[in-house]
């Protein structure tokens, strides 16, 4: 117990290190969202919010009082006639429900294997890259997407955002200029959460499915899809959004990741886990990309 206690107060103290050297200018401001349409499917309530994100608050989580339960349905409100949330049965779209949150949830943890609650209780840690390496400007895409002199492109939101590409495309999808204004998106939850989802809702080439589609069973798989062993499911979604970074390649981390939070979801949200499908549908373990060799929003 005393070892375990001492490991404790390491990792905390690494991430209290963390914060000293890597505080950035940019204090998440907390939007004090309110109602401004009711979700559609008032089963998916606050309790349940709190209860998947409930360590995004706690004093060494890296975005307190940024994220909250109104920002997400302001944001998913917006996509509720696509479909968002309320295509199929109410087990369906709870599913959707968590397996999108379980993609927010894996790429916004601080939660490693010894933070207490467990590794899977702290998404919404972040929302923003801590430390980036570069400014993630790519000079290919400059007539449709000019970088904006000083703005920074590094990874920022809620399925996070990087290079000047993706930020063009998302703000020019929800009319916010994002591409002078990348850091509207660690400013604004609503927002953050509305890119997050229409990413989700978007196909990356219009011959492919959209996270959306694959999940819920809109999509129908083309013999080279079938021959590259994608079928719809979850496992389909982290294929659409990472690509290779996380499929084909076997049972990874960077893969199971993503699973354990959606499954961690699907129990809370009183689904189960054992609704999530066999393997082959659950992950991307033995898939082909749909798109090799390209860099994707999320990765
Ligand atoms: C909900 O829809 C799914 C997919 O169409 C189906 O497999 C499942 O049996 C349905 N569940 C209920 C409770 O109707
Ligand atoms: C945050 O973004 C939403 C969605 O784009 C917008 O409606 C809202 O006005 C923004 N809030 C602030 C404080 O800028
Ligand atoms: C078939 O799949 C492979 C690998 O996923 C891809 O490189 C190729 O472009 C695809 N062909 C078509 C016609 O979509």
């Amino acid at each position: 117990m005393a070892k375990l206690n001492a490991v404790v107060l390491l990792f905390t103290f690494v991430i209290l290190l963390t914060d000293i050297t890597t505080t950035t200018t940019v204090e998440a401001q907390g939007t004090n969202a309110k109602p401004l349409v009711k979700f559609k499917h008032d089963y998916f309530q606050t309790y349940q919010f709190e209860n998947l994100f409930s360590k995004r608050n706690t004093p060494i989580a890296h975005a307190v009082g940024f994220w909250d339960y109104f920002s997400f349905i302001n944001a998913a409100s917006l996509f509720e006639p696509l479909g968002f949330g309320t295509t199929g049965n109410k087990t369906t779209q709870m599913m959707e429900i968590a397996a999108f949150l379980g993609h927010v949830g894996s790429k916004t943890s601080c939660g490693y294997g010894v933070a207490t609650g467990g590794p899977l209780a702290w998404g919404l840690c972040y929302n923003h890259e801590m430390s980036p390496a570069q400014k993630y400007c790519d000079d290919y895409y400059k007539v449709d997407y000019p970088c904006t002199p000083g703005a920074e492109y590094y990874g920022r939101g809620a399925i996070p955002i990087y290079w000047n590409y993706n930020y063009g495309a998302a703000g020019k999808a929800l009319n916010v200029n994002l591409l002078d204004h990348p850091e509207y998106i660690e400013q604004n939850a609503t927002l953050a959460f509305q890119a997050a989802i229409w990413k989700w809702m978007t196909p990356v080439k219009k011959s492919q499915p959209s996270a959306h589609d694959a999940f819920v069973g809109n999509w129908k798989p083309t013999k080279n899809d079938t021959l590259g062993k994608r079928v719809p499911g979850f496992g389909a979604t982290m294929n659409i959004l990472y690509g290779e970074g996380v499929c084909g390649q076997g049972d990874v981390e960077s893969m199971s990741n993503i699973v354990s939070h959606y499954l961690y979801y699907l129990d809370l949200l009183g689904v189960g886990r054992e609704q999530a499908g066999t393997h082959d549908v659950l992950t991307c373990a033995e898939q082909l990309p749909f798109n090799p060799n390209t860099k994707l929003a999320a990765s």
